[in-house]
């Protein structure tokens, strides 16, 4: 990816998109290159984490959606999983405040139940403090699956169907919505996966329907601002037709 131009200048402020979503991959591979343990490509990516929040918000970006863990990252070595749980508490311990002075919501996408009760506090009351801000909707991704969020709504529905809260004939695309970790939130309408894998990996399957894809070919601790700006450079240059002509 050519990223020496200067991206930023050649943005149309008046089209930009609302929902940003990054599958955050290759911090291993990016740490390997470099004769590194898998770890510090973690701790280096999280770096990038906050650059990236910190542009969204300067450029006017509604959502952001950043892909944290998967339900199927739990497989990894547990030594990788304790240090990724260790990254975000630390995450959040150091980087709360400015995340709330900057009107940054934080709202998590994915299932808390299953991590320890420490990190849970941690997140409830960083997603707590910043409820009420409005600039930017900062989606952490923990524990998430596509496909489990789909079962959950599926859950829930059948639960207000029981209730008599809904009926059936309620039910449709929009409403269905309403159940998803993203509740009433726009579609993304940019996904990006870092690393040079062209997979979505059980990621906001959806809400992707007519997202446009970005596969970059640099791992995710290599991704800075000018690469998120030539992302939306490059999505203004495209043609969003929606089944239409
Ligand atoms: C992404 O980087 C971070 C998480 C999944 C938590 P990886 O750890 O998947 O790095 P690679 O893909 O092995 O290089
Ligand atoms: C996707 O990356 C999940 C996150 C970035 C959190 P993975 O590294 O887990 O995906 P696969 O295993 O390569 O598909
Ligand atoms: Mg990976």
């Amino acid at each position: 990816m050519n990223v020496k131009n200067n991206y930023l200048d050649k943005i149309n402020f008046d089209n930009l998109p609302k929902h940003i979503a990054i599958i955050m991959d290759g911090n291993g591979r990016w740490a390997e290159k470099r004769f590194l343990p898998r770890t510090s490509g973690h701790k280096e990516g999280v770096k990038r984490v906050m650059d990236t929040v910190e542009e969204c918000g300067n450029l006017g970006i509604k959502y952001l959606t950043l892909y944290a863990f998967s339900t199927e990252n739990w497989s990894r070595p547990k030594k990788e999983i304790d240090y990724l749980m260790k990254l975000l508490v630390k995450f959040i311990k150091n980087k709360l405040e400015e995340i709330h002075k900057n009107n940054v919501k934080l709202n998590i996408l994915g299932d808390l139940n299953r991590f320890d009760k420490n990190i849970i506090k941690e997140v409830e009351y960083a997603v707590e403090l910043t409820k009420n801000n409005s600039k930017l909707i900062l989606n952490i991704a923990l524990n998430y699956g596509g496909r489990d969020e789909i079962v959950r709504a599926t859950k829930r529905i059948c639960n207000d169907i029981i209730n008599n809260n809904i009926s059936i004939e309620e039910i449709n695309e929009e409403y269905f919505k309403r159940y998803l970790y993203t509740e009433n939130q726009s579609d993304p309408d940019i996904v990006i996966r870092t690393s040079g894998e062209k997979r979505l990996s059980n990621f906001l399957n959806y809400q992707i329907a007519y997202s446009e894809f970005f596969f970059l070919d640099i791992n995710w601790p290599d991704f800075h601002k000018n690469s998120l700006h030539k992302v939306i450079f490059d999505y203004q240059q495209r043609n969003r037709r929606f089944g239409n002509i």
